[in-house]
């Protein structure tokens, strides 16, 4: 793997910086304020008070340290919320530096020993850190992914469309939205005319959402 770097985020938290690709795994604003908003609050929490359900199934695109799942983990946990979370991440990064996130010091102490002890098994088959979540790591490259299961969330965390253009194709969206139930929200930190178009012809509503601090708006999205 490339050397990746640490660099520490406008809220504080760390995150790392992928020198080939030219991109950092998270917002440079913050990674933790991005990853609340986007992705647990308006994707989860979004989801689970609009249906009124204490059960959802996540489809995550790039797991990268994992600071989206321990978030959602973490929350699950505490409002007694079953949660089944399936990511694709082709390049998992090493348990090294997963543990060197610094991400412990914003979950519980359980959730990050249980995310650690889980993180190596989670990339040959899914693993239940506890008895109300799974998790599941796929390393295929997203154009390779296929499941039988359906997604309540997809939280698509792509590197930029600038960076890698590939991610935000509509073939490549499509291979997510594909397993995406009816009602099911897709969220995302980007919005674009071209995003927004795709996500329209693969059959989703789609909302311009208030973004995370530094971005004015993102996008989620509903499957019709
Ligand atoms: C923006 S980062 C994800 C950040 C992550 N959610 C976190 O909290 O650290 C994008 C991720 O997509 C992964 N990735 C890049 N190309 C991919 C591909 N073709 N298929 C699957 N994963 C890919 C990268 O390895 C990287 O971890």
């Amino acid at each position: 793997m490339t050397d990746l770097t640490w660099v520490r985020t406008g809220d504080g938290s760390q995150t790392l910086f992928h020198p080939e690709i030219g991109e950092h795994y998270h917002s440079k604003h913050g990674a933790l304020q991005e990853s609340r908003h986007v992705f647990l609050g308006s994707g989860l929490i979004h989801y689970l008070e609009q249906n009124s359900t204490k059960s959802a199934s996540i489809l995550e695109v790039g797991l990268g340290t994992g600071l989206n799942f321990l978030l959602s983990f973490d929350y699950a946990k505490k409002e007694d919320i079953t949660l089944q979370y399936t990511s694709i991440e082709a390049y998992p990064l090493p348990l090294k530096l997963i543990a060197n996130t610094g991400y412990d010091a914003f979950v519980a102490t359980d959730t990050w020993q249980q995310f650690l002890e889980s993180y190596e098994s989670a990339l040959l088959s899914p693993v239940q850190p506890t008895h109300k979540c799974t998790l599941a790591i796929d390393t295929r490259m997203l154009m390779e992914f296929d499941t039988d299961h359906f997604f309540d969330v997809v939280y698509f965390d792509a590197f930029a469309a600038i960076h890698q253009p590939e991610m935000w194709t509509t073939e490549a969206l499509e291979r997510v939205c594909r397993y995406v139930k009816p009602g099911g929200v897709f969220v995302t930190y980007a919005i674009t005319g071209n995003l927004k178009r795709s996500m329209k012809s693969l059959g989703f509503s789609i909302e311009k959402a208030p973004g995370a601090p530094g971005k004015r708006e993102m996008l989620r999205a509903t499957k019709i």
